[in-house]
């Protein structure tokens, strides 16, 4: 894609001329657009750059060895794996709205950035993989009045107190764009064709407070939605599909027994760009056959409900 072939050489330019000698810390997030952007500036500026990954604890099933294994062992690129669970969960613990959770998250990543940075001795940039509709739902709706629609944590949610410049060279793009770039720049298939993940994680996908129960049970149920998805051969024609746990329990039957567990929300959206999004019409014997393996493989769960809202008025994320 020679449009993409010169964006990359434009934006290593860009880089190379904003870092200068500077060292850079780059927050990787298991999500496309983090890696695409860490894979780019490390091509500007090599070892100037350290990655950090943070394992805030409300990560997907797997997630931190997938991204730690692509970085190290494909790249070579040098990453610090921070295992910060411990904090965030303690910090979030009884925060029940959405707006303060994603502050929270946002707070305590530039705390870890921070720490990680005086480690390496300093670092005098913060590098994010932040795309275009970031931008702009961040900061408001076009030609309406100025209102935030969610702080996302790589835009809106940064202390004023970092003492780091940002670095953000895909501010320009849309999703499908880094996905070109990525793979112009040779990430794994597997990893560029990813759903996006959004930087506060699960946190926003457990309306109400979040708890290290919560967060297994919804690890445990979104895979084995994810892997549904697959076996049916839809993963690409999605855009994103997630599962939500409920902060509810109902009443069900299992054997001659009383169960009283929680309820879990699927989602899933098609879209171009994360802007506006239907739902997804999966058969209902997907839907069904998914329900069941849930609630036979996953303990906590007791029911299943599908999301039929598009974006807008929904947005894709619950929070
Ligand atoms: P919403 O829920 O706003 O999501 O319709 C639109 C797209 O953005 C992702 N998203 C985020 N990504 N940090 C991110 O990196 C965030 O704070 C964030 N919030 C939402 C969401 O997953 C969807 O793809």
């Amino acid at each position: 894609d020679w449009t993409m072939r010169a964006f990359r050489e434009e934006a290593i330019e860009k880089i190379r001329a904003q870092v200068g000698p500077g060292r850079v810390i780059c927050g990787l997030s298991g999500g496309v657009d983090s890696a695409v952007a860490a894979v780019l500036i490390h091509e500007a500026i090599g070892h100037q750059l350290t990655c950090v990954f943070v394992d805030h604890g409300m990560l997907r099933l797997d997630e931190a060895k997938t991204v730690v294994d692509l970085f190290r062992h494909h790249y070579n690129i040098p990453l610090v794996h921070v295992d910060a669970s411990k904090q965030f969960l303690g910090e979030l613990a009884g925060v029940t709205d959405p707006e303060i959770k994603r502050k929270t998250i946002g707070r305590l990543f530039i705390d870890v950035f921070d720490a990680e940075a005086k480690k390496i001795g300093g670092a005098d940039f913060l590098a994010q993989g932040t795309l275009y509709p970031d931008v702009i739902e961040s900061v408001s709706f076009t030609g309406g009045p100025s209102v935030t629609i969610k702080s996302h944590h790589n835009v809106g949610g940064l202390p004023e107190r970092m003492n780091m410049k940002l670095v953000e060279p895909l501010r320009e793009l849309f999703k499908d764009e880094v996905r070109v770039l990525g793979r112009e720049l040779g990430l794994p298939e597997i990893f560029v064709g990813r759903h996006p993940f959004p930087g506060p994680g699960l946190a926003i996908r457990c309306p109400g407070d979040i708890t290290k129960e919560k967060l297994d049970i919804l690890r445990q149920a979104d895979a084995v939605y994810i892997d549904q998805i697959r076996k049916a051969g839809l993963y690409d024609t999605i855009w994103q599909a997630f599962a939500v746990l409920l902060p509810v329990k109902t009443v069900g039957v299992m054997g001659d027994g009383r169960t009283y567990e929680y309820v879990v929300g699927l989602r899933a959206v098609t879209s171009t760009d994360g802007m506006t999004a239907d739902f997804y019409p999966f058969d209902m014997s997907f839907l069904g056959q998914t329900a069941t393996r849930i609630i036979n493989e996953v303990k906590g769960v007791n029911r299943v409900v599908y999301d039929v809202t598009s974006k807008p008025p929904g947005t894709i994320e619950w929070e």
